[in-house]
């Protein structure tokens, strides 16, 4: 717990984006030193500017590139569709689809609505849910959502809602192909005993399912292909070529009646998201190093069966690195032998490392002048032991109150996993563009937000 030196290289930047950039000291967000953006959010929305999540317009970019890339061999049957639950604000997403992203993948009603709020067509969207609800199917079938298949009772509803509205649900079978993707347990789905997905071998029963049910007809339901999600943060390409090998192979061992039944378009092979990112520097908590979005596709490709469309929909590699929580120190504890520093943000921003251990690596926006560092737990004031948002950091053994941190890698999985506990208002959001030009594209909620649905 003493003080001790550390040497500049590990300052560096724990994360990949070309947005993210030390300058004379203080950290900068596509241009911009977070100092200043720090004041004029300050000057603008007082105690309200902090914590606030910040986002780097140009390493979104340079992530949706990093996919259109590699996926560019396919022409136009390599789609990349984001999936929101990794980020759903507005102003991201619209930012996505503007870089590049085809189509968005969602998990709920409203993320159906949100999608098409951000200008992305309604069949351009893909509706994937272990327990939809009538309603979120009605939703989905309405506007020509592509919805996944999960389970017998979903496509039972499935076959139902599109038999009473007259109208046919393009659909994908979610398969579950019992593999272990060496994740995180809550972060596994295709275990053999995962929730997701439907087993190979109960394929028909599933068919079965939209044959019979209530509805009389499968014409009410088009096939046009499978789809696999292994889990997320998911490091090892080998785990790509393994699904694409099951996805390729369940095409082609399709029950026979997809395609004797008029199914002919059954070529779409959607092999998910989950690709983790890199973190460097700092912890000494190196994971293993993750694929590129071209290593994936490279793996993937020679297994496509010809004529084929592979669809990917990545979340986290897509936003996570474009964005930081800058956050305030409030003071410093020591409790036994441990030094807490506590900060404005907590697990209500940042709930990852509270439900899977998940590590985030955590700086000083202005590096310290003195070159001495301390291990400190870096927490919330949220009244949980659970509350951290990051255990052992190397950071100065002094700090002051007011001075700002950020915590990295926050674009995917924390202000969309946000909560109002302790009633916390969830925080600002802020996309950076240019040295001067940043835009709040959610404001921060205030006590009126958090009284507004009382009766
Ligand atoms: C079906 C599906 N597709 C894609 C994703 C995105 O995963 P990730 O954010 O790890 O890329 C998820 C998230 O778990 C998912 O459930």
């Amino acid at each position: 717990m003493e003080g001790q030196d550390v040497n500049s290289k590990d300052e560096m930047l724990p994360v990949d984006g070309p947005g993210w950039s030390y300058v004379d000291g203080v950290l900068h967000c596509d241009g911009m030193s977070l100092e200043d953006l720090r004041r004029s959010l300050k000057r603008n929305y007082g105690h309200q500017g902090s914590p606030a999540h910040i986002y780097s317009h140009s390493t979104l970019v340079a992530n949706v590139k990093k996919y259109t890339n590699a996926l560019s061999p396919l022409g136009e049957r390599g789609v990349l569709s984001y999936s929101l639950k990794a980020n759903n604000n507005l102003r991201v997403l619209e930012a996505l689809r503007q870089a590049g992203v085809n189509m968005a993948t969602t998990v709920s009603g409203n993320e159906i609505l949100m999608a098409m709020k951000a200008g992305f067509a309604a069949t351009n969207i893909i509706y994937n849910g272990t327990g939809k609800r009538r309603w979120e199917v009605e939703l989905a079938i309405k506007y020509g959502v592509l919805l996944n298949l999960d389970s017998e009772f979903d496509a039972r509803l499935i076959a139902d809602v599109a038999r009473e509205m007259g109208v046919r649900a393009r659909c994908l079978f979610r398969l579950n192909p019992a593999l272990n993707a060496n994740t995180h347990p809550y972060l596994a789905t295709a275990l053999a005993d995962s929730k997701f997905g439907v087993e190979f071998h109960q394929l028909e029963k599933v068919l079965q399912a939209v044959r019979t049910g209530e509805s009389g007809g499968e014409e009410h339901v088009t096939v046009e292909g499978v789809h696999i999600h292994v889990g997320s943060a998911v490091s090892r390409t080998q785990v790509y070529a393994d699904i694409a090998r099951a996805a390729a192979r369940t095409l082609r061992e399709f029950p026979p009646q997809i395609r004797e039944r008029g199914w002919p378009r059954a070529s779409t092979i959607n092999l998910g998201g989950g690709l983790n990112i890199r973190l460097s520097g700092l912890s000494g908590k190196n994971e293993e190093r993750p694929a590129t979005p071209e290593k994936l596709v490279g793996a993937i490709l020679p297994l496509l069966p010809e004529g084929s469309t592979l669809l990917l929909e990545p979340g986290r590699s897509l936003v996570a690195t474009a964005g930081v929580l800058m956050t305030e120190v409030l003071g410093m504890k020591v409790n036994g032998e441990r030094r807490f520093l506590m900060v404005d943000a907590a697990m209500t921003e940042v709930i990852r490392p509270a439900l899977y251990g998940a590590h985030h690596p955590v700086t000083h926006v202005t590096i310290p002048s003195s070159q001495e560092r301390a291990v400190m737990d870096v927490v919330g004031p949220v009244c949980e032991s659970g509350d951290f948002l990051a255990h052992r950091c190397m950071l100065s053994p002094s700090p002051s109150s007011g001075d700002a941190l950020v915590v990295w890698a926050t674009g995917a999985y924390c202000s969309s996993m946000a909560s109002n506990y302790n009633l916390r208002p969830r925080a600002i959001e802020v996309i950076v563009k240019a040295p001067d030009l940043y835009t709040v594209v959610r404001r921060p909620e205030n006590f009126g937000d958090l009284i507004s649905c009382y009766m």
